[in-house]
């Protein structure tokens, strides 16, 4: 007598739990736009999505890592302008090329940069914010997330516009710094809007402009940098999902629907637009357009940022 058993039909992706490296402290933008983002998306897929912050370098350190995670889908990263474009240039022995050694998945958020301050810092608009910085160069000083991350360059910007080469305090992420900007212990950052807005509305930091074209829902009484006599200076980073080189086109795919689906959820929409994002488009979501940004990005920087000495 012989029977026949029916081949066990392989479990698809994900069968465990997935590492999500979040390359800052927790409680910075990456780290809180990580959590509200894989939240949902683990609900999709099935399986829980563990956060680890891994800090240092500006993110280098976590993004080296996750370029040499095994590509099976079990360790992602969240990357954005500066561990994935930025970097490039200022690190000429990167361990790692945003391009060859990761895939994109999706883009989860487009982040307006901010110049803000420590509540008594003297000046009290951005008109009296650049001349006082001006006079007081030497004096002043700018918190940031390590060179490369994006409050790093956002400054280095804004110095460059200034002509100006205030000290830089390096934090392992911009929600350290941030504490340090609420308790007076810096002047002054330039920093993604998820992190300043619950600052912001609370009273415990001053906000001199918003870097973007247009003022933002999240922040009304906040103006523009043109408005407020600086249009030279516009910046808007962005965050976004990346699994190594390599991963499968099928793990890939769901990764991308399950962050597709996250970004339609109300919920998850609510709480990223009251933290003053900007939610991807459809057609900025596919991983054709994050692979487009990051080449655009790097060519953008490169030219911009010199090697940190
Ligand atoms: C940055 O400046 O790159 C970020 O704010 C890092 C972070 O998420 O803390």
């Amino acid at each position: 007598l012989c029977s026949f058993v029916a081949p066990v039909q392989a479990q698809t992706y994900p069968t465990r739990s997935i590492t999500m490296i979040v390359p800052f402290a927790a409680g910075g933008p990456t780290d809180v736009i990580s959590r509200i983002v894989t939240s949902h998306m683990a609900q999709t897929l099935g399986q829980s999505i563990i956060i680890e912050n891994v800090v240092g370098a500006g993110g280098t350190t976590a993004t080296t890592r996750a370029a040499r995670a095994a590509n099976d889908g079990y360790a992602l990263i969240t990357g954005h302008m500066g561990t994935h474009a930025a970097s490039v240039p200022l690190y000429p022995k990167l361990a790692y090329h945003p391009e060859k050694d990761f895939e994109p998945i999706a883009l989860l958020a487009g982040t307006p940069i901010l110049i803000l301050a420590r509540k008594d810092f003297p000046p009290k608009d951005l008109k009296e914010f650049v001349a006082y910085v001006k006079t007081n160069a030497e004096k002043v000083n700018a918190a940031h997330a390590g060179v490369g991350s994006v409050s790093h360059v956002s400054c280095e910007l804004l110095h460059s516009i200034l002509d100006i080469k205030p000290v830089g305090v390096p934090f392992n992420g911009t929600g350290p710094a941030m504490n340090a900007l609420v308790a007076g212990q810096v002047d002054y950052m330039c920093d993604q809007i998820v992190n300043a807005v619950p600052q912001i509305n609370a009273g415990t930091i001053k906000a001199y402009a918003i870097a973007t074209p247009e003022r933002n829902p999240s922040l009304p009484n906040v103006p523009t940098t043109a408005e407020a006599g600086l249009t030279t200076f516009q910046a808007q980073a962005w965050n976004a999902m990346f699994a190594p080189k390599g991963t499968s086109p099928a793990i890939l795919a769901s990764l991308n629907a399950a962050a597709v689906k996250a970004l339609d959820d109300e919920t998850v929409k609510k709480r990223l637009l009251e933290l003053g994002s900007v939610i991807p488009t459809p057609g900025e979501r596919t991983p054709e357009a994050l692979a487009a940004l990051v080449k655009s990005e790097i060519a953008k920087w490169t030219p911009v940022l010199k090697p940190a000495s």
